[in-house]
């Protein structure tokens, strides 16, 4: 039975978390497969708002299973922060399942990231100061800390003692701060092992029998497509994998099981944090999308940088994700717009580029070759079908569609769950 990969196509904060919620009752399982805390999903249900960075957004819905899966990066304060939260609200958590493979965050990763931001000066990313970073990289350098070693404290003081004879030469040596003591980190990942210990499981063997059972598993990434290590706008990106390809590596489930991939697309652009944004506003325009759009992290309350929609990033979505079918989002922070640009090329140094440019400087260098759509005034946050929008709205989606190479199957016409116009169905 199908796995479905669920994917942001631009910087971020399209609308993942609400996309997710909508197809929770549908979904048997949700599994968040890259990222940690660095992400922020807003969901409104029934006029309450919730902000999740951590669980998946299936942890919303009661028949839903979620489980945070190998390829996530856990800090275990704000986890279990996260699930009190939720639990204070009445929100039944107890179904998460937790990979025994999934590293933690720990507090000299913390540390680490802020201060190297603060080291690069000008040259900085503009993390979100969560140690994400950093614990990819003691992944990648097979110094870091899995989620099972908190349930060995032999095990763990090596892995502690030896991480910290090189951090803390960083940290005293270039950074000039103080050093880290190995029992204050032990302290802090010890509190959590009696309270993580049930969660934990072999998820992948979880979710294989699942799937034999005819279960239907929905594969949720963070971050996005342009923020992917590998296909992103490197370095300005974050340190997971972020696209389609992720979701196997990341979960443990093999791609011969995979039978759709959706994108979400938000209506315009934005991003947070450092790196080139081609159709990046910065006047009237920009500030409308942002107020309009109530464009502030989730996560850090950072103003987002706001654009118009920009289908090149749409066509190299769709390529490197195989999307099948896209989710627009926040069509109806455009109403009320004279005209409603797109981005269908670029222009780099003179010459037209119709896909992403291989080359960063290029990128870097592309100024945006618009088509000027008509816009339209009605509200459209009561539609529910396709044809209830207005003619200049069905317009603005279908060549949307056109210039992305792949149908979109719903719209978002507002932030409640409710708020959403499905054209085809997601889920077969
Ligand atoms: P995520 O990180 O991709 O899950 O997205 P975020 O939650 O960070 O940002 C999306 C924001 O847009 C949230 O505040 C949502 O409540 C809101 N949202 C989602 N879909 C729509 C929509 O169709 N219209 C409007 N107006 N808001 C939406
Ligand atoms: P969701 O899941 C938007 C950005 C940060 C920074 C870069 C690297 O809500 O879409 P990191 O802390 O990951 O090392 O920061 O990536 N970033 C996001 N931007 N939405 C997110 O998540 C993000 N997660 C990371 O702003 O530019
Ligand atoms: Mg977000």
């Amino acid at each position: 039975m199908p796995a479905i990969v669920l994917v942001g196509a631009q910087w971020g904060d399209e609308g993942k978390g609400k996309a997710t919620d909508l197809m929770g009752s549908s979904v048997d399982y949700v599994v968040k497969f890259n990222g940690g805390n660095n992400a922020g999903h807003t969901v409104v249900i029934d006029g309450e708002k919730y902000a999740l960075h951590l669980l998946p957004s299936g942890i919303l819905t009661p028949t839903c299973t979620p489980v945070i899966g190998n390829g996530v990066v856990i800090d275990l304060e704000v986890l279990f922060r996260e699930i009190d939260g939720l639990e204070e609200r009445g929100i039944d958590t107890s179904r998460l399942l937790v990979s025994a493979n999934a590293h933690v965050i720990t507090l000299y990763n913390r540390v680490l990231d802020k201060v190297t931001e603060r080291f690069l000066g000008s040259r900085k990313i503009g993390t979100t100061g969560r140690g994400i970073g950093p614990t990819y990289a003691d992944k990648m350098n097979r110094t870091g800390i899995r989620v099972q070693d908190l349930f060995d404290e032999h095990i763990l003081l090596q892995k502690v003692e030896a991480a910290l004879a090189f951090k803390n030469q960083v940290l005293t040596k270039i950074y000039n701060r103080r050093a880290i003591t190995v029992d204050e980190v032990m302290a802090e990942l010890l509190q959590y092992a009696d309270r993580l210990r049930p969660l934990v499981s072999s998820t992948s063997e979880v979710l294989e029998a699942a799937l034999d059972a005819g279960s239907n598993v929905l594969l949720e990434a963070g971050q996005a497509t342009l923020l992917d290590v590998d296909h992103g706008t490197y370095p300005y990106v974050t340190s997971s994998s972020a696209t389609a390809g992720g979701a196997c590596t990341g979960s443990g489930i093999p791609p011969t099981r995979v039978t759709r991939v959706i994108a979400i697309l938000k209506a315009y652009t934005t991003r947070v944090g450092e790196g080139p944004f081609p159709t990046e506003l910065f006047d009237d325009h920009g500030e409308f999308l942002r107020k309009t759009g109530a464009e502030y992290g989730t996560t850090t309350g950072r103003p987002r940088r706001c654009g118009w929609m920009d289908t090149v990033i749409g066509r190299y979505a769709t390529r490197i994700n195989g999307v099948t079918d896209f989710v627009i989002t926040k069509l109806d922070v455009l109403t009320g717009l004279e005209t409603v640009p797109i981005c269908v090329a670029y222009d780099v140094d003179g010459v037209r580029h119709d896909e992403m440019p291989v080359n960063q400087s290029e990128f870097h260098h592309a100024t945006p070759i618009y088509e000027e759509l008509d816009g339209w005034w009605e509200d459209i946050t009561g539609c529910r079908s396709f044809d209830e929008l207005p003619a200049n709205a069905q317009a603005y989606v279908l060549r949307v569609e056109e210039l992305i190479g792949a149908r979109v199957s719903a719209i978002g016409v507002g932030p409640a769950r409710t708020e959403i116009i499905e054209r085809f169905p997601l889920l077969d």
